[in-house]
């Protein structure tokens, strides 16, 4: 067993034990991917500042988000398919995450459901919806979320059109995945994930099974987004969403300063400045860099939480020095998924939590709340 340092050493871990179309799927972004890749080039450009001689003793990385008290401001964001990265992905994820007391949200697009997680779990897990034409549909899924208990709903706002990510046609990604040579030559070293998958019969996409009829493969999945996904979302249906769910309200993916606005008005708990990884609007800017636009132009008007690039917990320090009240992580809790299941996704938390309490101390702070803009070393030409 190679020993763990790092958020690298479970990535090169999950590449080695999980097929490849399914990394590819997580490690990857839309078109040219240069969005993609400044979510991470953007956080290293950015400089801690360090101070010594400092009371550094009893610091705390606790926190709340969305009024729900944290082990630290880091929740595990929707992602699609966990489930296929890992037997039971979603389940495991969530235990994972209720053990260390951060939020859990399950994807709309998971491969086990609402009602899956929920009988494996006691505490209780967000929600994140898609808003999709069908009103019955929406009603329903709504309904499911408020049977299991979810605390809140992450209401996506970005991608009610499909970015194309070109690995993902050129693999022939499906779930599960269709047995062609190249893929069974590609399992026959990953017995791991094979001997898993054999024994979950949870392959489908556990939220939308039966309203999704033959979605597997890529192009069918395309297909059914395009014409499921509401491509006339606006602020009315938005109000009517919230109106059904009735409680705590995320909105995910806001990357303007006037939509920020919008969502304050109409009365967010919070929202999160968020590209999706870089996986939609490819030739955006990071999303670290629009941050402190995004706190210049609401202020503490909302909660407003962040993601898209964090891989440690130095980047969680930076994205909360330049105003973010919490963040989320997508791959980096997926590679620990990939890598070592439950084990790892409670690795990439404890690993985040040491860099996050170690760097705070080294930048002088005690406690996660008090860090700001006085910790950073902003570069010019950043904002
Ligand atoms: C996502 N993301 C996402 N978001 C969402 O609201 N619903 C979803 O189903 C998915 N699916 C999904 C799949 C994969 C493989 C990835 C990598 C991401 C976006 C996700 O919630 C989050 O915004 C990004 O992952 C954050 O960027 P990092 O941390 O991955 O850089």
């Amino acid at each position: 067993m190679p020993i763990i340092t790092c958020i690298d050493d479970l990535k090169a871990l999950h590449r080695a034990r999980t097929p490849r179309m399914f990394y590819d799927y997580a490690e990857s972004g839309s078109y040219t991917e240069q969005t993609f890749r400044e979510n991470t080039t953007d956080f290293a450009r950015l400089k801690l500042r360090q101070k010594v001689a400092v009371d550094m003793s009893n610091r705390s990385t606790a926190s709340e988000m969305v009024g729900l008290p944290v082990a630290m401001p880091v929740g595990l964001a929707p992602v699609g398919l966990t489930g296929m990265q890992h037997a039971d992905g979603e389940i495991l994820a969530a235990r994972a995450a209720e053990r260390f007391n951060v939020p859990f949200a399950l994807s709309t697009m998971s491969i086990c459901s609402i009602e899956d997680v929920a009988a494996h779990t006691t505490a209780p897990f967000m929600f994140q919806l898609y808003v999709m034409k069908d009103q019955e549909f929406l009603a329903g899924i709504i309904d499911r979320a408020k049977a299991a208990n979810c605390s809140a709903l992450v209401l996506t706002l970005d991608l009610q059109i499909l970015g194309q990510r070109h690995k993902d046609l050129k693999n022939g990604l499906t779930a599960p995945p269709r047995l062609t040579l190249p893929v069974m030559m590609d399992l026959a070293t990953k017995w791991r994930w094979g001997m898993g998958m054999l024994r979950t019969r949870r392959r489908q996409f556990g939220n939308i099974v039966g309203h999704a009829k033959g979605v597997g493969d890529t192009s069918s999945l395309m297909s059914w987004t395009a014409e499921q996904f509401d491509d006339r979302l606006d602020w009315d249906k938005i109000a009517r969403i919230r109106d059904m769910w009735g409680g705590k309200l995320i909105l995910k993916g806001i990357m303007d300063p006037e939509d920020a606005r919008i969502a304050a008005d109409f009365g967010a708990d919070a929202i999160v400045v968020s590209n999706h990884g870089g996986r939609q609007l490819d030739g955006a800017l990071s999303a670290i860099r629009m941050l402190p636009h995004i706190v210049e132009a609401v202020g503490d008007r909302v909660e407003i939480h962040m993601d898209s690039g964090i891989r440690s917990g130095q980047d969680v320090l930076k994205a909360l020095a330049l105003g973010a009240h919490a963040t989320w992580i997508g791959r980096a809790f997926i590679h620990g998924l990939g890598a070592m299941g439950e084990a790892g996704v409670t690795a990439v938390l404890e690993l985040i939590r040491k860099e996050l309490d170690v760097s705070m101390a080294l930048c002088g702070e005690r406690k996660v709340t008090d860090v700001g803009r006085h910790n950073l070393l902003i570069p010019q030409g950043f904002e």
